[in-house]
């Protein structure tokens, strides 16, 4: 069953239509023939090559960094991912499949970030699926989110502190850093795989996009401080941290680090790469 295949319901998507030419068959080029490459190659008609802005994996077995998840803050202070436009491709066959693709400064920032791991299977990847967006709080992994309950929507306030934070793990003020989930909102009886992801709020971040050379994606990518990455390890799929106990000794104590095998990666400098994206169930 492919969920991409049903007729167009919201007012919300867009409609390209499909192009067929040399540009489609090499899998670059403009983002409407970039679609019509990952609709037409079977077997897998939801994955493919995919090029994305991660946080830099700078040590250890992982192969890649590590997604961003573009987020905005919203009128009431909660943080709320960006999950990109739902759109209408309609391919040479005739046939209309729907992807989640949209351009973001001067990146296409697609569902397709986050199809490995597992995470291919979850009912968030799916591009329209419906859900509110906001990262809730997923506690356990840092001290300071005890006190939150479960899928609690995450505010800026709860950050308040982010200048002058620390757990005791390298310096303190480098950001203060919250575990969270996306696009995983049940239903009554639905078992929903969860989309992790971890966020952090630091003086660094405003600074990023003039550093880089995805400047407009990153100021679409980033709000008031707060980045936002996939939580999952690219190299066997692991929860990373930042600071987390026992990184010192690795010198990673200021970076986010995976306990499973060593591999690190640093948050405050996104970096362009690409991957071959598992089709979505
Ligand atoms: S380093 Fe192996 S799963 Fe993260």
């Amino acid at each position: 069953m492919d969920d991409d295949k049903y007729p167009p319901e919201t007012g919300r998507r867009r409609f390209v239509k499909g192009v067929v030419g040399s540009a489609s068959l090499a899998g670059v080029g403009t983002a409407a023939s970039t679609a019509l490459t990952a609709a037409t190659s079977k077997p897998g008609t939801t994955g493919g090559p995919t090029t994305y802005v991660g946080i830099r994996n700078t040590d250890g077995p992982a192969p890649r960094g590590m997604p961003l998840v573009p987020l905005t803050v919203d009128d009431d202070g909660y943080l709320k991912g960006i999950w990109p436009e739902p759109q209408d491709v309609e391919l040479q066959s005739g046939e209309t499949v729907t992807v989640a693709r949209e351009e973001m400064g001067e990146l296409t920032y697609s569902g397709r970030w986050f199809q490995y791991c597992g995470v291919q299977q979850a009912k968030g990847v799916q591009p329209t699926v419906e859900q509110d967006n906001y990262l809730r709080a997923a506690p356990g992994t840092f001290d300071w989110q005890d006190e939150m309950e479960l899928g609690q929507k995450l505010h800026v306030d709860d950050f308040d502190d982010y200048e002058t934070w620390g757990n005791g793990v390298g310096e303190a003020g480098l950001g203060k850093p919250a575990q969270a989930t996306w696009r995983s909102q049940s239903g009554e009886d639905e078992d929903v795989t969860p989309l992790p992801v971890q966020v952090v709020r630091s003086t660094r971040v405003p600074e990023l996009p003039a550093e880089s050379q995805y400047t407009e994606f990153l100021n679409a990518a980033t709000e008031r401080g707060f980045i936002a990455w996939l939580d999952k390890c690219t190299h066997f799929c692991c929860v990373p941290e930042f600071k987390a106990e026992g990184s010192a000794k690795f010198g990673a104590q200021n970076q986010v680090y995976c306990q499973c095998h060593q591999s690190v990666y640093d948050p405050f400098s996104p970096t362009k790469r690409s991957f071959t994206a598992l089709p979505r169930d």
